[in-house]
């Protein structure tokens, strides 16, 4: 069988995507009735981390051990991978020893190389253009609080970073779409977020015309891991780029409010949004724990039933 990656949302069809959103809601129904279950016993998740984390590293680990399995914690300060090791010559020891990888990286083209040389499938936690594990979790939540995310429409406010690059190909995979605001010379670029065509989303110059009518509005923080230098000219570009409660009054009444979290409130949204009525932002950080279950147990063991 050949090994299966996820370094990309359109990694997956539209079909392994339904079939991994069915499966974490299955997964997480039997965790919160307390029932065991360890099809991955005696398997080791790698996890490799050369940014930041709280959410991905928790839930990764904590969904590896709820699997029955074990996950092992490396990142580049105190390993070798920080000493210019080839990414070639690591993955082929990793992999050696392990039988899944997650890697939180900066240029999407390192995971690749990883990939390439990997004898076990690869997971991206974060590349600077992607973010696929996010989305998987913010659709399974939509699909909770919403059902089917198909023909929705999804407001993207600010920064055309990887988590909007990732919802910009769920959009294509999952047909729905995406209504993208961001300030001048932000603008999404095609191809750094590798897409098929430009008929699931649409920019706009207002951030309030992107946002009305939507199902779900979402942001960002304006500075990504690795842009810190960046940060006070952002501060500045993006002032006018605040997910607030006149903007959740133009979406639709129901609509949903999303954030991948860390937040900064008074930044990219401000404190009466986040902690509001629309807000599912728990929930959404909660499902990256069932979802990537389902995401590891289908990569290791392909469909259950
Ligand atoms: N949303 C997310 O990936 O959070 P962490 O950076 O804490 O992993
Ligand atoms: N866009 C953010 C997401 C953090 C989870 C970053 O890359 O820093």
């Amino acid at each position: 069988m050949s090994i299966k990656h996820f370094l990309q949302f359109n990694d997956l069809s539209r079909d392994e995507l339904n079939y991994i959103f069915d499966r974490a809601l299955w997964i997480k129904a039997q965790f919160k009735a307390y029932q065991q279950y360890w099809p991955l016993s005696d398997r080791t998740l790698v996890m490799i981390f050369e940014k930041a984390s709280t959410r991905t590293r928790l839930s990764f680990e904590a969904g590896m051990q709820q699997l029955g399995g074990s996950a092992i914690y490396l990142n580049t300060r105190d390993s070798q991978l920080g000493r210019g090791e080839p990414v070639e010559d690591a993955a082929q020891v990793i992999s050696r020893m392990s039988d899944i990888v997650m890697i939180r990286t900066f240029e999407q083209e390192i995971i690749e190389r990883f990939a390439a040389n990997s004898r076990v499938p690869v997971i991206n936690g974060l590349t600077n253009e992607y973010h696929p594990c996010q989305i998987l979790a913010d659709i399974l939540t939509f699909i909770e609080h919403r059902g089917p995310i198909q023909g929705k429409t999804v407001a993207w406010i600010g920064d055309s970073n990887n988590v909007c690059n990732t919802w910009l190909q769920a959009a294509e995979v999952l047909d729905f779409n995406v209504h993208v605001s961001t300030p001048p010379g932000y603008e999404v670029e095609p191809e750094r977020a590798n897409l098929y065509g430009d008929s699931h989303y649409e920019e706009f110059a207002d951030p309030m015309e992107a946002a009305r009518d939507a199902d779900l509005v979402t942001t960002d923080v304006w500075t990504s891991m690795g842009f810190e230098a960046e940060n006070e000219e952002r501060m500045r570009d993006f002032a006018d780029w605040q997910v607030d409660a006149d903007m959740m009054r133009v979406a639709k009444s129901d609509a949903l409010f999303m954030h991948c979290l860390p937040a900064h409130r008074g930044e990219e949204v401000s404190a009466d949004v986040i902690d509001g009525k629309h807000s599912v932002v728990w929930d959404e950080a909660e499902n990256r724990l069932h979802v990537q279950k389902a995401l590891m147990e289908y990569l290791l063991l392909g469909r259950i039933k």
